[in-house]
């Protein structure tokens, strides 16, 4: 059941494609915070950027693919890592992650695994993953007896940061000890925060996990930036919960902001991000106007 490409249509036929209002405008337009990249000569090392929230469905995954598609697209070197035994990235880019023989896992529990047998190509240039399976479940149970058990995906990164220009960790739905260990090796992390009710319950403790982690494992580690998402044009209630992140957050906030739109779980089916599946839309372009803003802080 493959939805048909929406090609040139896309702005037409999909209402919700549209910017959100005064937040959205710019998403077509270069600006201070997001001005045109300028292209690199020379690659690497990576940055990495853990992508966290401990609520599920506020667009952590739809963020990581489609932020790691569009940096891609401005010529960085871009891996992504699924670190979601569920395999909901893997998915995303059309890796049917339970055929797979070397994932995440063996790299993490593993000595000696090369990194060209854990690498997917994703069909799109400039971005390669680092997929997962149900299989990396059993990880976070047998970290727990491993000695520097918070540094086990570090290690296992440490030989792809010479290749890329940013590495995209792409967190599960808790504060466990995977989410630990992509926080202890991370340069930032990136907040998906979605624009609906109790969105912003639950981000304390996320950010109390954070300060530990900056505390005692990773004392380099800082906020990127959080994202608006699901951000709904037709409802006022939307706004008024942006505002509120934009008052507790202030200028981390960053001006793109990702509006709810069919077109997300449709990339989902078609096995790729939005920026190849509805290049011209305005959800491709608000994930533009991210990578832009990443790049530029
Ligand atoms: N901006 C959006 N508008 C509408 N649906 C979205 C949007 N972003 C993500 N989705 C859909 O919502 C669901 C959860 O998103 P996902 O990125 O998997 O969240 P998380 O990784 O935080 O659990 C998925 O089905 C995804 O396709
Ligand atoms: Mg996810």
């Amino acid at each position: 059941m493959n939805p048909t490409r929406p090609e040139a249509q896309a702005r037409l036929d999909d209402p919700s494609d549209e910017p959100a209002p005064d937040h959205g405008r710019g998403t077509q337009t270069t600006s201070a915070r997001a001005p045109q990249p300028a292209p690199l000569t020379v690659h690497g090392p990576a940055r990495v950027i853990a992508v966290a929230n401990q609520k599920g469905g506020v667009g952590k995954t739809t963020s990581t693919i489609n932020l790691g598609a569009a940096l891609a697209e401005y010529g960085r070197r871009v891996l992504l890592v699924d670190f979601d035994p569920q395999g909901a990235l893997s998915v995303g880019l059309g890796v049917q992650p339970h055929q797979l023989e070397s994932t995440v896992y063996n790299l993490l529990m593993e000595r000696g695994v090369e990194s060209g047998e854990v690498l997917q190509d994703t069909g799109v240039e400039n971005l390669d993953l680092l997929p997962s399976n149900i299989d990396l479940s059993a990880a976070e149970v047998q970290l727990v007896t491993e000695v520097g058990r918070e540094q086990a995906l570090g290690r296992a990164l440490k030989p792809f940061l010479p290749d890329y220009d940013i590495v995209l960790i792409d967190c599960q739905p808790s504060l466990g000890l995977l989410t630990i260990n992509a926080l202890a090796c991370a340069d930032e992390v990136l907040i998906p925060l979605a624009c609906e009710f109790f969105s912003l319950r639950g981000v304390a403790l996320l950010m109390d996990t954070i300060g530990k982690v900056t505390e005692r494992l990773n004392p380099d580690l800082t906020l990127l930036g959080v994202l608006p998402t699901m951000f709904d044009t037709r409802t006022l209630h939307t706004r008024e919960v942006h505002d509120r992140v934009v008052e507790a957050f202030g200028d981390k906030v960053f001006d793109a902001v990702i509006n709810r739109t069919i077109k997300f779980p449709e990339t989902t089916v078609a096995g790729e991000p939005i920026t190849t599946w509805a290049p011209t839309s305005y959800a491709a372009d608000a994930y533009r106007m991210l990578a832009r803003e990443v790049i530029a802080r």
